[in-house]
């Protein structure tokens, strides 16, 4: 069980770090923006391994929920900043332009399960970095103030933020879970295995060029081991997702994994029920599949992926014929 008396002292900590930034903002007239809308979850997602895009036989039942990569209770490592004492002022980063860097998650102390008084201190400091991510008219300064951001403790262990790729001349957006080995060390996304075979699904599936969609994840830094995002991450991450989505302005957005996709719609549903179909958030279609590196350790369930690939085709206006067999060689970017 949580200490209560550490609850509240986190509690505690994210108000008074809400009202000095809060103070700051007023002295500079800007508005504090509405509370984030997004509901954490947690769920099943992909592992890795092999190659190719509808090369095995064809299944015909809805595909199955992803078995989970980890277990992963909600648990947050420990913060060596605040072990030290150290307050949001000490943290180093900052935004250009000189706006304050959110402090690291209170919420986050060692190795405690995370109860709702933490997700809730969690919600507020999320209220700063949604007014940071708002006051980024472009991407490119988004991009930057992501590289600075300092909210959650995946800021000291990731080698660098993994924003996006690619130009959105397509009006459609890959969102995947968040930023593995590769993409840590690239700053890239999707550019290992799991990587090549998302290229051959917009290449070889849907006969497009990758750079001319999106591709993205939830989380902007990689977890340590390949672990789950936590609801705190994923709470403190959000506002740069949607202000992503909101300056790329896709028609279409594509969730890949039971992560992404249960985040993206605010859904409790496990991947199995929300795949298969066209859905609606904030007048953009989202079409979830399966992600890449599970189509790895599930091959048979490409054809249901491919399913999915045509509903979101047909939302993008593009016609094709269904891929035959699979890559002979993963792209080279991957
Ligand atoms: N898996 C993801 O979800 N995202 C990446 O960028 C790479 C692997
Ligand atoms: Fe900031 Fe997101 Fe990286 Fe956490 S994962 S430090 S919230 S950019």
């Amino acid at each position: 069980m949580p200490d209560p008396r550490e609850e509240l002292a986190a509690l505690a900590a994210a108000l008074s770090a809400h009202a000095r930034r809060s103070a700051w903002r007023g002295r500079r007239k800007s508005p504090l923006p509405p509370a984030p809308q997004g509901s954490p979850a947690t769920g099943p997602a992909a592992g890795a391994p092999p190659t190719g895009f509808l090369g095995t036989a064809a299944r015909t039942s809805a595909g199955p929920a992803e078995p989970p990569r980890a277990p992963t209770p909600v648990t947050v490592p420990p913060s060596p900043a605040m072990a030290r004492g150290e307050t949001a002022a000490k943290v180093p980063g900052g935004s250009p332009g000189g706006a304050p860097a959110p402090s690291l998650a209170p919420a986050e102390a060692p190795g405690r399960r995370v109860s709702r008084l933490a997700l809730e201190a969690a919600e507020i400091q999320a209220r700063d970095i949604r007014a940071r991510a708002q006051a980024c008219g472009d991407l490119a300064s988004l991009r930057a103030a992501v590289s600075n951001c300092t909210a959650c403790s995946l800021c000291r262990t990731r080698t660098q933020t993994v924003f996006m790729d690619g130009t959105g001349k397509v009006p459609v957006m890959f969102v995947g879970e968040a930023p593995g080995a590769n993409e840590d060390l690239q700053g890239v996304p999707f550019v290992g295995r799991a990587g090549a075979l998302l290229t051959d699904i917009i290449t070889k599936g849907m006969g497009l060029a990758r750079e001319d969609v999106v591709i993205a994840n939830v989380l902007k830094c990689r977890p340590p081991d390949n672990r789950d995002p936590s609801d705190v991450e994923k709470i403190l991450c959000t506002p740069w997702l949607d202000r992503q989505i909101e300056l790329i302005g896709p028609r279409v957005l594509i969730p890949l994994g039971g992560h992404a996709a249960k985040h993206l719609l605010r859904s409790d549903s496990n991947l199995g029920g929300l795949r298969g179909r066209v859905h609606e958030r904030d007048g953009r279609k989202v079409v979830p599949t399966f992600h890449p590196a599970y189509l790895l350790r599930s091959p048979s369930e490409k054809s249901e992926c491919w399913k999915d690939i045509q509903l979101a085709m047909g939302e993008l206006g593009i016609s094709r014929k269904p891929p035959s067999g699979g890559p002979s060689a993963p792209s080279p970017r991957a």
